[in-house]
């Protein structure tokens, strides 16, 4: 049984690429059966023995995602399309190491 919840929402997917490295790192210490990682949905429940949930979603106009704003994100071109940034992009794998050294056993 899940002990730990990841619930994200991501329109543009880097929420999502933070949610997966949170819960893979949790699970380097925990073990997969101990962490789900869920994108939001009506359907998504939680689990009354979860010790730790975590939820995250983009900010849209300085806030929480609505709406009119998930309307934006959806008829906006995606970031990607931009040229690509500077800074090296970390690898998921190492960041999910620098995580789970953050999690107590
Ligand atoms: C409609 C809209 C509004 C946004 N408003 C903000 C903002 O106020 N501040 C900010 O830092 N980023 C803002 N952003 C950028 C997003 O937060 C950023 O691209 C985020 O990584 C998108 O998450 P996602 O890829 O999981 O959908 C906005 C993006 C959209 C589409």
């Amino acid at each position: 049984m899940a002990r730990v919840q990841v619930v994200y929402e991501s329109i543009w997917g880097n929420t999502e690429a933070i949610a997966r490295a949170i819960g893979e790192g949790i699970a380097v210490r925990l073990g997969n059966d101990a962490v789900t990682i869920e994108e939001a949905s009506p359907q998504v429940t939680l689990d009354p023995d979860i010790e730790l949930l975590v939820v995250g979603g983009p900010t849209h106009a300085f806030g929480m995602s609505k709406a009119a704003t998930r309307r934006s994100a959806q008829t906006a071109a995606r970031p990607s399309t931009r040229s690509p940034s500077r800074r090296p992009r970390r690898r998921s794998s190492a960041l999910s190491t620098e995580l789970a050294a953050c999690v107590p056993q």
